[in-house]
């Protein structure tokens, strides 16, 4: 059983073969052309140049996608594509490509969501994990927990009430004119700096979430005030200066300090849930899962407590489609088609 996967729920044009022998997935193709150099001239992902941009991509990746697995059309026996959640423009060009190709095929065509994407990114790198798993997804547009008692049964147990991970470090990176995307950058700059020289204040979460009374909000994220204390302390330095941009050694310090406070809230909440939870593994997924800082204290963190950690190598960590494809696998295994009226869900749940 061979899937395409299609992904266009951001900036990036993705397509990947994905193979099922047996129930063991192999990556026969993993293709992703890029939007970024077109959106950092803006400073961030700009939608209708994202989903323009798509339909010029869409027919070369999969082309290219088909190639790098040595495979033809005739060799696809499903077409996965993300659903939502997303910007929308450019959801509907990944949805309208996959149905067409569905219908010209005649092969069944999947919905995928893409946070079942990135979560399914842990068992296409390292395959069945001991369950119940407690699994991070980490990025741009999202910082949800999952329990997953079961392969392919996603329980959310919190998420981030105001900015995700990733916006936050894209937003840093921003207010300080580092660039974007600003997670690698921060992340390269944290190196040379002292993850100590600046105390952040306690981020409290005292009302759960309003809109999902069933939760009690422990597990819950918020980095929006981390921001503000960014900004602040941003602005506060500069008048002490008179400057306009901070001294290198200051940056630094400052990526340092942001970036600890950042891994370690991600770090300690996903521990803390896979006690509550007995969880036997853990696992991280998502652009922000390839931060150096978070990969190193969660394998450290993993031998002190003896709880295995897994995170996708980093090409299956941002977006891509191998991961669409891994989670259109586990749709077709339990039987789920998607209908030719399929349409994108920009805020489609998990
Ligand atoms: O999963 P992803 O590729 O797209 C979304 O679904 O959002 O994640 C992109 C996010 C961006 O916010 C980017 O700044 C962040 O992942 N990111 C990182 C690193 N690499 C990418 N954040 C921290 N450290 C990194 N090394
Ligand atoms: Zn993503």
């Amino acid at each position: 059983m061979v899937v395409l996967g299609i992904e266009t729920s951001c900036d990036e044009t993705a397509a990947a073969l994905v193979e099922d022998a047996a129930g063991r997935w192999s990556i026969k193709s993993n293709v992703v052309a890029s939007q970024v150099d077109i959106h950092r001239e803006w400073g961030g992902v700009v939608p209708e140049l994202a989903s323009r941009q798509h339909v010029r991509d869409m027919c070369g990746v999969v082309e290219r996608a088909l190639g790098d697995a040595e495979a033809r059309w005739d060799d696809v026996d499903a077409i996965a594509v993300t659903q939502g959640p997303g910007l929308v423009g450019s959801l509907l060009v990944g949805v309208s490509f996959a149905k067409a190709a569905s219908w010209a095929l005649n092969k069944p065509l999947v919905a995928v969501n893409h946070l079942a994407g990135h979560i399914e990114s842990i068992w296409l790198e390292h395959g069945p994990i001991a369950l119940p798993a407690i699994i991070l997804v980490v990025s741009g547009g999202h910082t949800s927990l999952y329990l997953v008692k079961s392969e392919g049964h996603y329980e959310l147990l919190g998420r981030t009430r105001d900015d995700a991970a990733g916006e936050a470090y894209d937003k840093v990176a921003k207010l300080l004119s580092l660039g974007y995307p600003g997670g690698p950058i921060i992340d390269r700059l944290a190196a040379s700096g002292n993850e100590t020289a600046i105390r952040w204040p306690g981020t409290r979460l005292t009302n759960p979430d309003r809109n999902a009374p069933e939760r009690d909000g422990r597990f819950d994220f918020s980095f929006s005030g981390l921001k503000t204390a960014v900004l602040r302390h941003v602005r506060q330095r500069q008048a002490q200066l008179g400057v306009d941009t901070l001294p290198q050694n200051e940056i630094n310090d400052l990526a340092a300090s942001f970036q600890r406070r950042v891994v370690e809230t991600l770090i300690d909440k996903a521990f803390a849930a896979a006690r509550w939870y007995g969880a036997k593994s853990i696992g991280f997924a998502g652009g922000v899962s390839a931060n150096s800082r978070l990969r190193r204290e969660a394998l450290a963190k993993s031998e002190r407590s003896e709880i295995p950690v897994y995170i996708p190598r980093l090409s299956l960590s941002t977006d891509n489609a191998a991961m669409i494809a891994a989670a259109g696998l586990r749709q077709l295994g339990a039987g789920r088609i998607a209908a030719a009226d399929l349409n994108a869900a920009a805020s489609l749940p998990l």
